[in-house]
């Protein structure tokens, strides 16, 4: 029998049909009970009616991939209209473990670090498959764009290179076979060589930048669509470009994504056709913003995120679009190869592209004589030597030329109203992240999720733990009462910070025994006092009364007193005051793997 999708059903009412898909929820209700199918057109209802069925599918979690053949009828109760009624089920790949991140829920309530530290099943959320299947529809788009109307031929370029195409300290070094090399910033000297071959060229090029800072808009890696082009009368036609691109884009995504569209909740920019971008130099941009907020950043040599954001509000208000250009930027704040302008020579040909308060795209006018092009790198201290292929296309006959390098994240974040252009990258990389992995431990944040991680981790190593509900527990004796343990069996956890580096530390001490301050300034090298409370619930999560002894999962370099290590059973808060967990004294050293000292008096 051949597979039907979910959003085909209609066609099928009263007929058999065979669906798979991975279960999205359960729902029992006893007399009625419904399995909700995933695929990938959508959602479907199965109803098992009969008890004894149920049960015998039961015990699936969220995630199980079945094969169910049943037959379709039309249904006023069912959201979706319809339901798949006496079904045969087939279980293609059995889920057992819960689901570490709720996906299935419209909205996950958790909060960015959460999602990406689960990002390959948080992927499967309904909100993220929008956001990444218009990305994809963009990046489908700016191709028809650039093929069918500017007819513009692809490129593919390297991506390990020999030099920094855009100059400053933002790029990647690598070791190649004992050589240096370096990871392409952007394609941009290969774009330039291309048009000396093709006049009109485009790509879609991963980008790599070494950005030392964490914001809420740069990536260490991202993709950028790449575009340049030979021969105008005007460098302001490049604008022209951009701006129909942009257009186009959004059209397209119209057209093509309005269900994804509406499960974002219909956020996205206007641009409509019209209206044109405003187009502002970079000296009226500055004076707009100091008009239009008395803040005055006219002797600035760039445009801050504040100004970005107020120069956009201003083009929504006064002319209904998201977007706007701001061009002839000053000389000494654009890479080698911008082409001065001819009455302005501290100016130069160059613009970006502002949207919803955002540069997304930055180009302009190249250089193109050899002679002004070794003039562009002595000015920024470059060598040629570095440059030896670049600067022979310059040599036999560049015409004027120019284009403009668009990030695809930059891009889905504003045109979505996203927060975080981490949301706009499937496996974000940046200080922090690589590929979306945490670099160092696996930090987590807030008392559920610490709870969680502690519980998956006593149940992955198979250890025997007691899981205890209570009331707060003020004291170590109230929590010895509550857990009817021993005092001497509870360990406190303590986060200290250190006077001088400021850094955080943990240390574990059994709860009839006192922190011997001496003693931990050795072992740690600095003296240290305890953190403020209201410092540790911004920084963890935490409330003092649940934090656990397992410092690592809050990135901290975890002490336990050797105590410890002597204790049969322990008892802890694990992650809330009102959790505990009792287990044996071994199997928490064995799982923490703390650094082991003697720091307490009794
Ligand atoms: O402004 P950038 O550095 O310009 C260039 O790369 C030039 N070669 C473009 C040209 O044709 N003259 O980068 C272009 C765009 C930015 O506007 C931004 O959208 C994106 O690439 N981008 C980044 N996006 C996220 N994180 C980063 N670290 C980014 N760096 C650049
Ligand atoms: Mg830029």
């Amino acid at each position: 029998m051949e597979r039907v999708l979910a959003y085909e059903l209609a066609r099928y009412i009263d007929q058999k049909v065979k669906l798979r898909g991975w279960v999205h929820a359960l729902r029992p209700f006893g007399k009625l009970n419904f399995i909700i199918l995933r695929d990938r057109t959508g959602l479907s209802q199965i109803l098992i009616e009969e008890k004894e069925s149920f049960k015998k599918i039961a015990h699936i979690q969220v995630g199980t991939v079945l094969s169910v053949i049943g037959k379709v009828v039309k249904s006023e109760q069912a959201e979706l209209g319809y339901e798949i009624v006496d079904p045969l089920i087939e279980i293609e790949s059995l889920v057992k473990d819960p689901l570490p991140i709720e996906y299935n829920k419209p909205e996950m309530n958790v909060d960015l670090e959460f999602i990406l530290d689960h990002r390959p099943i948080a992927l499967r959320n309904r909100k993220l498959q929008a956001v990444f299947g218009i990305q994809a529809a963009i990046a489908h788009a700016f191709r028809l764009y650039m093929h069918d109307i500017v007819r513009a031929t692809e490129y593919f370029a390297p991506n390990i290179i020999g030099a920094s195409s855009e100059g400053g300290a933002e790029f990647f070094n690598v070791d190649y076979f004992g050589y240096t090399a370096t990871l392409a910033q952007s394609s941009q000297l290969y774009k330039q060589m291309m048009v000396g071959v093709n006049e009109r060229v485009y790509a879609l090029m991963p980008f790599f930048r070494a950005e030392k800072s964490t914001t809420s808009r740069h990536l260490a890696e991202g993709k950028q669509f790449e575009f340049e082009m030979g021969f105008f009368d005007h460098w302001h036609e490049i604008l022209d470009v951009q701006e129909y691109c942009i257009k186009y884009i959004v059209n397209y995504l119209h057209e093509h994504c309005a269900a994804d569209i509406a499960a974002l909740g219909g956020q996205i920019i206007k641009a409509p056709e019209e209206v044109s971008f405003p187009r502002l130099t970079f000296a009226e941009a500055q004076e707009l913003f100091f008009q239009r907020t008395g803040i005055d950043e006219r002797q600035e040599p760039d445009l801050s995120p504040a100004a970005e954001r107020e120069l956009c509000r201003y083009s929504s208000e006064q002319f209904g679009t998201d977007l706007l250009f701001v061009t002839d930027w000053k000389i000494e704040k654009r890479p080698f190869y911008s082409c001065p302008n001819s009455e302005h020579p501290s100016l130069t040909n160059t613009f970006d592209l502002l949207c919803n308060g955002t540069e997304i795209t930055s180009g302009g006018e190249r250089r193109h004589t050899y002679e002004s092009m070794l003039e562009g790198l002595a000015l920024k201290g470059m060598s040629p030597d570095n440059f030896t292929d670049y600067l022979s296309i310059f040599k036999y006959g560049m015409p004027p030329h120019g284009g403009f390098g668009m990030g695809l994240e930059r891009l889905t974040m504003t045109m979505l109203k996203l927060k975080n252009i981490r949301e706009a990258s499937l496996f974000p990389s940046d200080t922090k992240r690589i590929a979306g992995n945490r670099i160092k431990a696996k930090i987590f944040y807030g008392g559920e999720n610490i709870r969680g991680e502690i519980l998956h981790l006593l149940k992955n190593a198979e250890m025997e733990f007691q899981h205890l509900l209570h009331e707060p527990t003020p004291t170590s004796e109230d929590s010895a009462r509550v857990r009817a343990s021993k005092l001497e069996e509870g360990v406190k956890s303590i986060i200290l910070r250190g006077k001088q580096t400021k850094k955080n530390f943990q240390v574990n001490i059994l709860a009839h025994q006192k922190l011997d301050m001496k003693a931990v300034a050795e072992i740690i090298g600095e003296k240290c006092e305890f953190e403020d409370p209201l410092v540790i619930k911004e920084r963890f999560g935490l409330e003092i009364g649940g934090v656990p002894p397992f410092g690592p999962l809050l990135n901290l370099e975890t002490f336990y007193d050797e105590g410890i290590t002597l204790s049969e059973t322990v008892a802890f808060n694990c992650g809330l005051p009102v959790e505990s967990i009792v287990m044996k004294g071994q199997n928490l050293i064995t799982l923490v793997q703390p650094k082991i000292g003697k720091f307490s008096k009794n």
